[in-house]
């Protein structure tokens, strides 16, 4: 028997009561029956439609005929009864769909869960400490083993008094190698040996850029502010058209010293790199100067030491010492006495002054201090080499 909206007679709150839970149940019954579309029209006409639906009917059979006392608590509950209908009705209204705006409804409801759910889900896992883990590790970086050697040569310098001077690495033609009196056709002016900037053929040979292939023009540009005496080191890059091998870099670090005073000999040239040698390699280290030739130094030698691998024996362990093919000594730096021809390039009085200079190679030395078999390993940047100077 379907439900039918009965006529009030008694219009007590335990009789309203009654009747309202009733037509109630009955809703609840007939909703839960809509299975398609057409059913929930029905339901929705039945229960809602202004001629004859049951709210309709409500209102006549028990608003209109309630008597005036009663008529707010009938009212009351009225209102109770429309709100439920009408929720009851739209909770129903999914089936006005069709079947396929219903199943992506039912997805995109489903989606919505999930997505609440997973934002929850990822909220707690990226909040979750798990102190069972290994900390994070900030690594300290260390002084590059360049850098780290060049600071000792020059620390060796400085303590002796000399102060740090530093120049261009892109220089010109003059300064590299003009004023330090390289004759025009040098070959170290050829493009063999030089790295020159391209485009320059129209300048003339003394302006053109090149990068510096030593650290002697820095002598140049300190003797061109400074008047003697003075007493520099030059710290810097240069580089050369070099193929790279296990001793060869196209790119690599000097050190340059420059000391001009009066009656500076080379006893003093002499005494001051024997013992920045012995203080770079150990007491004893021996030095030996072997003659030589630079345009700018006149006399020139090379600086050998006594061999720190077999302590300039030649020999260990029985065989031939491989690092000074059994010598004894290890060649390592330029000098001599700063040419009288450099000084006038410089407003020198060449007939008061004198000086020495010298130039010596700052990976060639660290390769010796610590026994580095590949000069490239400088320049490759792999923190297991360079981790182990820290
Ligand atoms: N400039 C020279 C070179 O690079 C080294 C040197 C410097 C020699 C100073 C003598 C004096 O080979």
């Amino acid at each position: 028997m379907p439900y039918t909206v009965p006529k009030l007679t008694d219009f007590s709150a335990a009789a309203l009561d009654g009747a309202v839970r009733e037509l109630l149940s009955a809703l609840e019954q007939e909703s839960a029956a809509v299975g398609s579309e057409d059913g929930w029209k029905v339901f929705r006409d039945r229960w809602m439609a202004r001629k004859n639906g049951v709210l309709t009917q409500v209102n006549d059979l028990w608003l209109k005929a309630a008597p005036k006392d009663a008529k707010r608590d009938v009212g009351q509950r009225v209102n109770e009864v429309r709100t439920k209908v009408e929720e009851e009705v739209s909770k129903k209204s999914v089936w006005k769909l069709t079947r396929g705006m219903r199943s992506a409804k039912t997805a995109v409801d489903q989606a919505d869960h999930w997505s609440a759910e997973w934002l929850q889900n990822s909220r707690l896992d990226s909040e979750k400490v798990d102190i069972t883990l290994p900390g994070i590790r900030r690594p300290i970086g260390a002084e590059h083993p360049v850098i780290k050697t060049m600071n000792e040569i020059v620390g060796v310098f400085r303590n002796l008094g000399y102060s740090v001077e530093e120049g261009p690495e892109i220089e010109t033609d003059y300064y590299n190698f003009e004023a330090l009196n390289f004759p025009p056709n040098h070959p170290a002016r050829d493009t063999q040996d030089t790295l020159f900037i391209a485009g320059q053929d129209s300048k003339p040979q003394r302006d053109r850029l090149l990068l510096r292939t030593h650290t002697s023009p820095v002598q140049i540009r300190t003797m061109q502010k400074m008047k003697p005496p003075v007493r520099v080191v030059c710290p810097g890059k240069v580089h050369r058209n070099d193929a790279l091998d296990a001793t060869h870099s196209p790119i690599f670090h000097q050190v340059e010293g420059l000391a001009v005073d009066t009656n500076i000999t080379f006893c003093d040239l002499k005494g001051t790199l024997d013992h920045a040698m012995k203080a770079l390699f150990g007491s004893s280290v021996k030095t030996r100067f072997y003659p030589s030739f630079f345009p700018f130094t006149e006399p020139s030698a090379d600086v050998q030491i006594s061999c720190i691998f077999c302590g300039g024996k030649g020999t260990r362990d029985g065989a031939p010492c491989r690092n000074c093919k059994a010598s004894g000594w290890i060649e390592l730096l330029g000098c001599g006495m700063v040419d009288p021809n450099v000084y006038g390039f410089v407003d020198y009085d060449a007939t008061k002054v004198s000086g020495f200079a010298f130039g010596m190679g700052v990976e060639r030395i660290a390769i010796l201090k610590y026994g580095v078999d590949d000069i490239q390993l400088f320049f490759q940047g792999d923190v297991r080499f360079l981790e182990q100077f820290g």
